[in-house]
Order: C-alpha cells, then sequence, then structure tokens
C-alpha cells in the first residue's frame, strides 16, 4: 500500500495531539452519560466481512470512539483513584515506542539497545529515591503496581518455601520447579492495597492467609495515641513470624511468612512506621520484606515537605512502585526491583530442571567487531524476560527514561511538592472558616516537618490525598451518612469541573499527582483568573449551597 495515502490522517492525529495539550485544563474530564451512550451506539457489532482500510478505520474511531473517552483524564483536576497523567516528553516518546515496536524481551544489545535503555532508566529511578543502584541489581519495568506486586509475592514465597524446607545450600528447593511442598505462606501486611489480595491469590498463597496486622500505634515521639498513626504492632509481628520459624521444626502444618509494607496508603497516603524495627525482625526469622510504594517512594524527593516517612524504603527485599502514577508517563509503567537476580530468575528465568528453550538462546559470536567496555557491560545484562511475567513487551521503558531525562531530580521534586501543596491546601480550606464547616478532613496527622507547607503547624494531611466527608454542618442531607460519600461524589462529579472517587467509612478521596495540577488559570467572565484550585474550592462550595436536584 501506498504509504502517502495515510500522511493526512497521520498529521490528523498529530494536530489531535497537539490540540489535546493546548486544552487539556479545559477538556470535559469524563465523557459524560450522553457522550458515552453515543459512543456505544456507535461501535459496530459485528467484524466488517471487508475492512474500512486504514484512513476510514481511524476516521471512524475519530468520529465515534474519542468522544467517548474520558478526554481530561489525564488533565489537572482527575483526582480519581491516583492516576497521574503524562508529561509532554512521555507521550512522544511513547509514540516512538509504537513507531519502532521493538520486542523488549531479550537483550541482544547488538540488535537493539532496549535492554540497556530499560537498566539505565531503572538505576535513574534509583537514583532519584537516592538508594544505591547496586542494592536492587534485579529491576525491570513492569505493566503496573499490581503486576509488581504479583512478581513481588511470586519471589517472596519462593523465598519463603526455601527458608522453611530447607535441602541443602547446592539446591535450594524453589516452588516454581516443585510447587508448594505443603507449606502454608501467611503474609503479614499493614493495611494492604486490593492488588496484594489479587497477588496472593494469582500466586496461590491464597487471599485468607493475608493477615492485615494495620491499626492505631504509637511511634515514637507521639504524645498520644490519637496521633493518627497506622502501623504493625511490633510484638504482635514478632509472634506470628517466630510461630512460623518454629513450625518448620515441627512435622505439623509447615508456615511461612513474608511481610509486606505500605508506603503510601491508597486511601489516606500513610506510611507503615517503624520499618527499621520490622526489618530487623525479618532478618531475626529469615524473612522476606516486600515495600508496596507504588505512589509513596516518591515521597522520598521532598523530604522538605513530608519529612522522613519514606525512610528505609532501601531496607526492603522488594519494592514495588508505578511510573504511571507519579512519574506521569503512559500507561502502562510499573517498576519492580529486588535485592537479588538470582531470586528473580529462579521465579522467572528458565527451569532450573528443564533448561533454556533452544529458540531463546543467545549466539555468542560477534562478528570481529571490536567491542567497547560500555557495550561489553551491556551485553552482559540479563535478559528481561528471565527477570519479568512476559515474553514479549512493548518497550515501555522509553516513556520514563523521557520523563526523567526531562524532568530531572529537580522538575520531578516540584512536581510532587506542588501536587502534595495543593492536597493540604484544599485539607485547609475544608478546615478553615472559608470551608464554612461544610467538609471533615479524616486523613488530618501530626506534621512531621515544622513550617514547611503551611502557615500553621496545625495537623495536615500526610501527603497527596484528601480523605474527606461531609461534615455534620453540611446543611444537604443526602451528602450524610453511609450512603452520603456517594451522593456527594455524584454531585462533584456531575459538574465535570473535577472528578473523585470513593474511599471507606463513605468517605471521599481527593488525590492529587497530575504533572500539570495548578499550572493553569482560566479567565473568568469577570476578568479574574481562576487557576486549579479556585475550581475545586468553587466547586465544593457548589454541591452544597446549588446542590443538584439529584441530592437536593
Ligand atoms: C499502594 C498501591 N499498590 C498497588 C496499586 C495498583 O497499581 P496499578 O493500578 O498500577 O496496578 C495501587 C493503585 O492505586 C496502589 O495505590
Amino acid at each position: 500500500m501506498d504509504s502517502n495515502v495515510l500522511d493526512d490522517t497521520r498529521q490528523k492525529i498529530i494536530n489531535l495531539a497537539s490540540e489535546r495539550d493546548r486544552n487539556l485544563h479545559v477538556l470535559p474530564i469524563v465523557a459524560g452519560w450522553e457522550n458515552a451512550q453515543k459512543a456505544v451506539a456507535a461501535i459496530p457489532s459485528a467484524l466488517p466481512e471487508k475492512g474500512f482500510g486504514p484512513v476510514k478505520a481511524i476516521d471512524a474511531i475519530l468520529q465515534d470512539v474519542v468522544p467517548g473517552l474520558a478526554l481530561g483524564q489525564a488533565g489537572p483536576r482527575y483526582f480519581g483513584f491516583i492516576t497521574g497523567g503524562t508529561l509532554p516528553s512521555a507521550q512522544l516518546a511513547d509514540f516512538i515506542t509504537t513507531i519502532y515496536d521493538q520486542n523488549a524481551a531479550p537483550n541482544r544489545t547488538e540488535e537493539s539497545i532496549t535492554a540497556v535503555i530499560e537498566n539505565r532508566t531503572l538505576e535513574f529511578v534509583l537514583d532519584l529515591l537516592r538508594i544505591p543502584k547496586d542494592k536492587f541489581p534485579a529491576r525491570v519495568v513492569t505493566s503496573g503496581a499490581t503486576a509488581s506486586n504479583v512478581m513481588g509475592m511470586a519471589v517472596a514465597r519462593d523465598y519463603a518455601i526455601q527458608q522453611t524446607l530447607k535441602t541443602n545450600a547446592n539446591s535450594p528447593y524453589s516452588v516454581s520447579e516443585y510447587g508448594f511442598g505443603g507449606v502454608v505462606v501467611k503474609v503479614y501486611t499493614d493495611r494492604p492495597h486490593s492488588s496484594l489480595l489479587k497477588a496472593a491469590a494469582i500466586t496461590g498463597i491464597g487471599r485468607s492467609n493475608v493477615i492485615d496486622l494495620g491499626k492505631p500505634i504509637k511511634r515514637e515521639g507521639d504524645d498520644n495515641a490519637d496521633s493518627g498513626t497506622f502501623g504493625i504492632d511490633l510484638a504482635e509481628l514478632e509472634k506470628y513470624l517466630k510461630e512460623a520459624a518454629e513450625s518448620s521444626a515441627t512435622s505439623g502444618v509447615r508456615t511461612a511468612a513474608i511481610v509486606v509494607l505500605s508506603f503510601g496508603e491508597v486511601n489516606t497516603g500513610d506510611f507503615t512506621p517503624n520499618v527499621r524495627e520490622i526489618r530487623e525482625l525479618c532478618d531475626k526469622y529469615n524473612v522476606w520484606l516486600h515495600i508496596d510504594a507504588a505512589f509513596g517512594a516518591y515521597a522520598r524527593l521532598v523530604p522538605d515537605v513530608v519529612g522522613n516517612v519514606a525512610d528505609g524504603l532501601e531496607l526492603a527485599d522488594s519494592i514495588t512502585s508505578d511510573a504511571h502514577k507519579w512519574f506521569n508517563v503512559p500507561y502502562d509503567c510499573g517498576l519492580f526491583f529486588t535485592r537479588s537476580v538470582e531470586h528473580q530468575r529462579t521465579v522467572f528465568g528458565p527451569s532450573l530442571v528443564g533448561g533454556v528453550p533452544a529458540y531463546l538462546a543467545k549466539d555468542p559470536s560477534t562478528s570481529g567487531v571490536a567491542i567497547s567496555s560500555e557495550m561489553r557491560a551491556a551485553l552482559a545484562l540479563p535478559d528481561p524476560f528471565y527477570l519479568t511475567i512476559e515474553n514479549s513487551r512493548r518497550f515501555r521503558a522509553l516513556p520514563l527514561y523521557a520523563a526523567l531525562l526531562d524532568q530531572g531530580r529537580e522538575g520531578y521534586a516540584e512536581l510532587i511538592r506542588r501536587n502534595i501543596l495543593f492536597a493540604r491546601r484544599v485539607a485547609e480550606w475544608m478546615t478553615s472558616p472559608a470551608g464554612k464547616g461544610y467538609y471533615e478532613v479524616l486523613n488530618l496527622r501530626e506534621p512531621l516537618v515544622r513550617n514547611a507547607s503551611s502557615s500553621s503547624n496545625s495537623p495536615t494531611t500526610p501527603l497527596n490525598i484528601v480523605f474527606f466527608r461531609a461534615a455534620e454542618a453540611n446543611p444537604v442531607k443526602a451528602y450524610q451518612g453511609p450512603h452520603g460519600g456517594a451522593a456527594l461524589i455524584k454531585a462533584i462529579n456531575g459538574t465535570n469541573k473535577m472528578q473523585v472517587t470513593p474511599g471507606p467509612i463513605g468517605g471521599v478521596r481527593l488525590a492529587v499527582s497530575n504533572w500539570s495540577t495548578g499550572l493553569y488559570t482560566e479567565k473568568a467572565t469577570d476578568g479574574t483568573e481562576k487557576g486549579d484550585f479556585e475550581i475545586v474550592v468553587e466547586t465544593l462550595l457548589k454541591v452544597v449551597e446549588d446542590p443538584p436536584e439529584l441530592v437536593a
């Protein structure tokens, strides 16, 4: 086919990308019922017998599918889940990924340098997080934090059972080779993300073996037990780890333990404290420590604002994080690190018994080319498909590489800081007289850093999430009670000026993680400038003072 036929269509897509970038702050955040319904009706009900051809296929998408998308979801006032957005550099690099369609699974540096870029990208991330790169030699870009948690549980499960069924050091027991060997694996954790339960389900650990020990505890320096600090009671954890260790010596049901900590709990932004003490317990009982830091890892960039909440991440045996959240790169892009290439390969590499499939073997010849030391190091990097789930994979490291080059340490610290301070400004507004007592913030904590982000040293939100509900003084009765959160979310999201999502106990989460939040201003009809903060405040007042009919 003559590729010129597609030039106009290609140009249309480029124009669409530019227009979307220019209008990101005013695009409808979600499709809404009417547009979504129209778009659903336009989907062909059957595969066309004779294809449309590429031009018409793309035109059909532009005309019928695009209006049904959440066009502004990656924009400044989508505060649902923790989504981030896409930095322009990452978006453009993603185009390059698509244009060349590399299979970034093997390391064949002489054919394509994908594995070297992926490795360097992950080294940049460790550097940004102030973690020496040699502490986590096994590292891969995954499809997201859920996949990273699945990988974490797979590797941790192998290690845990290996400790319980000690065979000989030369050929350690491996679940990946032989199955569970009659051992029950228990995961002790603190307010886990639901993806940890999914990981337990997939890896055969079983959801019921994930035990949430998170409860209010006293942190060192806390004056009272109501400081809002949640975490793991060390004595309770030790009791369980000891039980598991002792079970390996008995002939009854043998239990192996894993510990998982939350760095950035999804509803509140809290961190498990006392990581050092928990690490010591894990060392004492030979237990694998996994930290889910999907978005919390980035707190390490701004100790001036959040203090040392994310200290201890470097003590984990494996780490989950996400790049498509706070790094603001396109889906899907997660991160997984472990201390041990060997452990990771035991699960994801070739069978220790069966060996490498013939078609994946490497050709060691060099065609007589003189090899530089950098090239030699590049060639020595492990094949990513032996460290991760997929055997074929998108070159998803490239957008992250671009974003890291674009932002550097300072750019990312500014982005994270701006998002956290935006969330705190909303929380402060809610608790100040300007908020008129309409809202109650549920995740106020004693600040760990004094005078950093606020004019006062009052309790504030720990990270980038405001978890709130209607206060008793809120005059809209529909917003009260167990279903009040749902009514409030409906009213707020119904404005299409901002989007929030639910939390537990009828609460509402407003999570700030987009690179552009707070950067734009809009001229109002009276000539005044309105930024994202003013639009949020206006919306939160409007749904109370002029509630939509559905909830009035
Ligand atoms: C703490 C935590 N872990 C895991 C996940 C799952 O991440 P993903 O949606 O990228 O799979 C999330 C998502 O919000 C999260 O907040």
